[in-house]
């Protein structure tokens, strides 16, 4: 359907040809003499209107009722003009064939259903129009990210999911564990389900072949060890968080997008983030203009002007320092404290890009050594890092980065000071050792990152299958 009505003159220029549509049935509307059938194939938001007449093959199953909301059909027919305001061309059918029945219970009907409750229904809100948008623009945002770092030189690099490390030292880590089956009849008897202890069947043994594992939060220090080989490389994998939040903006498991250059400062990675950010949001404007144009209609009035604002705009940059003194003038009371050294909540990020900065995305650096993971590089003011975070309205913090410490006695002795092992980080101390350079990264929550460009209010609307704490269904 995106192939026929995704071109220039909305399907026109194929007039008078045949062609055959694989779908499900959005809406059938039986009139007189005939029935218009809106079919959806998922290649883009329009339907194909098919209009059945009594004369085409396959009429009676039409008659017979049994091509409802929800079934699969095949139609083949020839493209006319038509007489419709909502499309330039529909399919005439000569033959419709069934496919797979759809039952009167199917839950999506043409009503507007609330996303809380097409939530439960995560198998098939993908035929929604919403979900079917938010997956396309998804989509085009993943294939955008690689397009951008590859036209820039930089390597893919697949990070490992199961680690030792902690990479935020947050102790937010799943920890993994190894089923051992006892024996031969106990793995036959398990059948498939996960039999207990209790059972007898399964040695459960609390770790990964007897050594601590853990699923990882983030990729970033894998691919600084490639980083200073490879120079500029990037990440784009799963990462977990065991935080317990229900907030809109967390998940347990999410997609994380991890640039590390090397021989590089944090105003190289500030650029780097800023010109990905509008590289992306550019590619969708260019690329998904139906989908945006529903989202700017149904679920975020405006967003394509906010949008185009982003791709063209400066982002403001100021200090974590800064940030604070504006928090402290605002005429507005927090519900929790602002002070230099605590850690801004998004409540006060918000504030930031929404009140203060109307609408823009904004760059904070400089924060407290105390509130930032281990590895970021010590200013010479000795109280803040090297960090940065990309704020964006509505969404709060979308990139966490920072210039790396690749001074070997200060990496050490912050290691000690946070009382973290040095034996366990040796390989990563080793990158210092052996030919240590200024780099520099940054990680971006990519569900984050389609929230902001959809306008989906909920995180977990904007990952097919979203994993919070306790929904693991699907
Ligand atoms: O700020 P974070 O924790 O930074 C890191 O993990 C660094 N190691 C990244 C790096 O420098 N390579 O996480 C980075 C981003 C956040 O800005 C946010 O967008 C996203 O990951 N994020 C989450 N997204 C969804 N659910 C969660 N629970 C998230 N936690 C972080
Ligand atoms: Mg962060």
């Amino acid at each position: 359907i995106a192939d026929i009505k995704g071109g220039p003159d909305e399907g026109l220029d194929r007039l008078g040809h045949s062609l055959v549509v694989r779908g499900w049935v959005r809406t059938i509307r039986m009139q007189s003499s005939v029935t218009f059938i809106e079919l959806n194939d998922g290649s883009c938001l329009s339907n194909m209107q098919c209009v059945v007449s009594s004369d085409a093959e396959g009429y009676d199953q039409v008659e017979a009722g049994c091509i409802s909301t929800g079934a699969s059909i095949v139609v083949h027919g020839i493209i006319v003009g038509s007489p419709g305001s909502k499309q330039k061309v529909e399919l005439k059918a000569d033959k419709i064939v069934m496919v797979g029945e759809s039952d009167s219970s199917f839950p999506i009907q043409k009503k507007r259903v609330s996303r809380e409750f097409l939530r439960t229904k995560a198998h098939l809100r993908p035929r929604t129009n919403t979900f079917g948008a938010v997956a396309r623009v998804r989509n085009a945002l993943a294939y955008a990210t690689h397009k951008f770092f590859q036209e820039n030189g930089f390597v893919w690099v697949s990070s490992p999911i199961i680690t030792a490390s902690d990479c935020e030292g947050a102790g937010e880590q799943f920890c993994v564990t190894t089923l051992i089956p006892t024996s031969q009849e106990a793995l036959d008897s398990s059948a498939g389900t996960i039999p207990t202890t209790d059972e007898g069947l399964i040695d459960w043994s609390q770790d990964f072949f007897g050594k601590p594992a853990f699923l990882t939060v983030s990729g970033q220090l894998n691919a600084e060890t490639y980083a200073t080989a490879l120079s500029d490389v990037y990440t784009f994998g799963p990462t977990f968080r065991a935080e317990n939040s229900n907030t809109s903006r967390h998940l347990a498991e999410f997609w994380m997008i991890e640039p590390e250059l090397a021989f590089a400062d944090l105003n190289d990675d500030m650029a780097c983030a800023t010109a990905y950010l509008q590289y992306v949001v550019r590619y969708i404007l260019e690329n998904c203009k139906e989908d945006m144009e529903f989202f700017n209609t149904w679920i975020e009035k405006g967003i394509i002007n906010r949008l185009n604002d982003v791709a063209v705009k400066d982002f403001v940059q100021l200090t974590y320092t800064d940030a604070v003194n504006s928090l402290l003038k605002a005429n507005k009371k927090f519900e929790f404290p602002v002070k230099w050294g605590f850690d801004l909540q998004s409540e006060h990020e918000r504030y930031i890009t929404e009140e203060v900065f109307s609408g823009c995305p904004v760059i904070i650096r400089d924060y407290p050594k105390e509130i930032k993971a281990f590895y970021m590089r010590q200013n010479d003011d000795g109280k803040t890092v090297a960090a940065m975070d990309l704020l964006v309205p509505r969404v709060g913090e979308l990139i966490g980065g920072s210039q790396r410490e690749e001074r070997l006695e200060i990496l050490e002795a912050r290691l000690d000071e946070l009382k973290l092992s040095k034996e366990s980080y040796w390989w990563y101390l080793d990158l210092r050792r052996y030919g240590s350079v200024p780099h520099a990264g940054f990680g971006l929550g990519f569900e984050r990152l389609v929230q902001f460009a959809t306008g989906m209010d909920n995180i977990r609307d904007a990952m097919p299958f979203p994993r919070t704490p306790g929904s693991a269904e699907f």
